[in-house]
C-alpha cells in the first residue's frame, strides 16, 4: 500500500464509537490496520463491539467515556496515553440531539446540553491529544459536523445548529494554530444518514427530507466514514481548516 494512504500501526481515538457514524469509521480504520480506541458512555454497547472486533484479531480498546464531563475526558485520555502511547488520529465524533423545540421552547437546560454533547466535548478531547501531537510534530483530528451548520435547516435542533456551526470555527481556529506542528484539524459535514437515532428522530418526515436530496437517498454511515478516512491519512497532509461536505448533492459550496 502507499504509504501517504497508510494508518496502519497508527492510533486512532473515535469518540461517540458504538453507533452509527462512530462505528462505521471504528470499521474503516479497523479495516486499514489501525490500533484503535474506543470511546463512548454506552459501555455495554462500546464493549460488546470491542470484544467483537478483537475476536477477529483487530487491536482496539474500548474507554467508557462521557465527553461532554471534563474529568471523566481527563481520567480517559491519560490513561490511553500512559498505556497505549500517543494518538495520532482523533475522530471527534459523539454528538447528536434528541428533541427539536422552536426557538421560544428553547430551554437552557437543552441549549446546554446540546451545546456540551455536540461542542465543547470537541475542545475537551481535542486538547488531551494536541500536547503529544506536537512533540511528534504530526496529528490528524477530524471533527464531526453537519449538514445543518451549512444552512438553515428547521428539522434540527437550534441549539445543535449553533453548536455544529461552532464546530466549524473551532475546527478553523484550531488548523490554524497548529499548521506549523504537522497537525491537521478537518470537519466533515454528513448530510442524512440513518443512524438508530436519526431513523427514529426523522421518522414521520423522512420521505420529503430523502427527496429534497438530488441522490434521493440517505448517505451510508460508511460513506462518511470514507471521508473521515481520507481526511486522516498522512496524503491529506496539506488540507487543513476545511469541510468536506458529504450529503448526497444536497448542499453545494
Ligand atoms: N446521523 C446523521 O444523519 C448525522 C448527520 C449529521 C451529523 N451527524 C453527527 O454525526 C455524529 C454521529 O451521529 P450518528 O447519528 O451517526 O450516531 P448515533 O447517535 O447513532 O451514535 C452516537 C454515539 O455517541 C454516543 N454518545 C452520546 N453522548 C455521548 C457522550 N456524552 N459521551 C460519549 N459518547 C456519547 C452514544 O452512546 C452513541 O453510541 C454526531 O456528532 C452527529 O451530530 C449525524
Amino acid at each position: 500500500m502507499n504509504k501517504r494512504s497508510s494508518i496502519s500501526g497508527q492510533l486512532a481515538v473515535v469518540t461517540g464509537a458504538a453507533s452509527g457514524i462512530g462505528e462505521a469509521v471504528v470499521n474503516r480504520f479497523a479495516d486499514e490496520g489501525a490500533r484503535i480506541v474506543l470511546l463512548d458512555k454506552d459501555k455495554e454497547k462500546g464493549a460488546a463491539f470491542a470484544q467483537n472486533l478483537s475476536s477477529r484479531g483487530i487491536d482496539v480498546k474500548f474507554y467508557e467515556c462521557n465527553v461532554t464531563q471534563e474529568e471523566s475526558v481527563n481520567v480517559t485520555f491519560d490513561s490511553i496515553l500512559k498505556n497505549l502511547g500517543s494518538a495520532q488520529i482523533l475522530i471527534n465524533c459523539a454528538g447528536g440531539f434528541f428533541e427539536n423545540p422552536s426557538f421560544e421552547n428553547v430551554e437552557e437546560s437543552h441549549w446546554e446540553e446540546v451545546l456540551e454533547l455536540n461542542l465543547k466535548s470537541v475542545y475537551l478531547c481535542s486538547r488531551k491529544v494536541v500536547p503529544s501531537m506536537k512533540k511528534s510534530k504530526y496529528g490528524r483530528i477530524v471533527n464531526v459536523s453537519s449538514q445543518t451548520a451549512r444552512e438553515g435547516l428547521v428539522e434540527t435542533s437550534l441549539p445543535y445548529g449553533a453548536a455544529k456551526a461552532g464546530v466549524l470555527g473551532f475546527t478553523r481556529r484550531l488548523a490554524s494554530e497548529l499548521a506549523p506542528d504537522g497537525i491537521t484539524v478537518n470537519a466533515v459535514a454528513p448530510g442524512v444518514v440513518l443512524s438508530p437515532r436519526v431513523a427514529e428522530l426523522h421518522k414521520e418526515r423522512l420521505p420529503r427530507l430523502l427527496s429534497e436530496i438530488p441522490m434521493n437517498r440517505a448517505g451510508g454511515a460508511e460513506e462518511i466514514a470514507d471521508g473521515i478516512w481520507y481526511l486522516s491519512t498522512p496524503g491529506a497532509s496539506y488540507i487543513t481548516g476545511v469541510t468536506l461536505d458529504i450529503n448526497g448533492g444536497r448542499y453545494m459550496t
